[in-house]
């Protein structure tokens, strides 16, 4: 089974405020950055490669809360164990899991996933300590917000990873693609 993330980063690792907002990478905290209509930094491309994405509850809240739903199709997991059901309207869309990084992993495994696609930041965090996240596509905003959410942490031993690709946009976003070196 594969395992990738694929998001969008300040210059200095947060992938949102304190309090989730991500209008820094939208330009609308005072920055030029403007993104351009049809552009989706190859997001299309990513989400049509899983099967399944496995998301931490804080980043479900966001994408619920946004009301846009770009997963249709795949089997979705939002890892809790403060949220007790699906909000109104997803319970056909989402399954709520709960308990270590590892046992997750197992039960993806043995239900046949291919490829899930890992989003959140502590959840993240948690299967990149395990060595499990295969891929990362991280999109950097040229922007310094100070604090935020922090896209890593500390992990038990270095992860080296093989730089694939880069792409920079017009506005200024660079897209670097790296495998783990296993
Ligand atoms: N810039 C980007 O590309 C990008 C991408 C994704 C998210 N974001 C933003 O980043 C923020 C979210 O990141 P985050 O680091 O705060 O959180 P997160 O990983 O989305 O969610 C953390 C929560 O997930 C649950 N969780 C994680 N692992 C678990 C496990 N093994 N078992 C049970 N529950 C588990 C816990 O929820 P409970 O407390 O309910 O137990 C935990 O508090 C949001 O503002 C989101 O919009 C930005």
């Amino acid at each position: 089974m594969k395992a990738s993330a694929y998001l969008a980063v300040s210059l200095d690792n947060f992938i949102a405020r304190e309090d989730g907002r991500l209008d820094w990478l939208k330009g609308e905290a005072g920055t030029e950055i403007t993104l351009s209509a049809g552009e989706d930094f190859g997001f299309t491309e990513f989400i049509n490669s899983v099967d399944t994405v496995l998301m931490g509850r804080q980043t479900f809240e966001f994408v619920y809360k946004s009301g846009s739903w770009p997963y249709r199709g795949k089997r979705v997991i939002v890892l809790s164990q403060s949220l007790l059901q699906a909000p109104v309207g997803y319970e056909d869309r989402i399954e709520l899991q709960y308990g270590p990084a590892a046992e997750i992993w197992e039960n993806l495994v043995r239900s046949g996933t291919a490829h899930v696609y890992i989003d959140g930041g502590l959840t993240l965090q948690s299967f990149l300590k395990l060595g499990l996240v295969s891929e990362l596509t991280l999109t950097r905003a040229p922007i310094l917000i100070g604090s935020g959410v922090p896209l890593f942490g500390s992990l038990p031993r270095d992860l080296q990873f093989k730089h694939l690709e880069t792409r920079s946009y017009g506005n200024g976003f660079v897209q670097s693609r790296y495998r783990l070196i296993r």
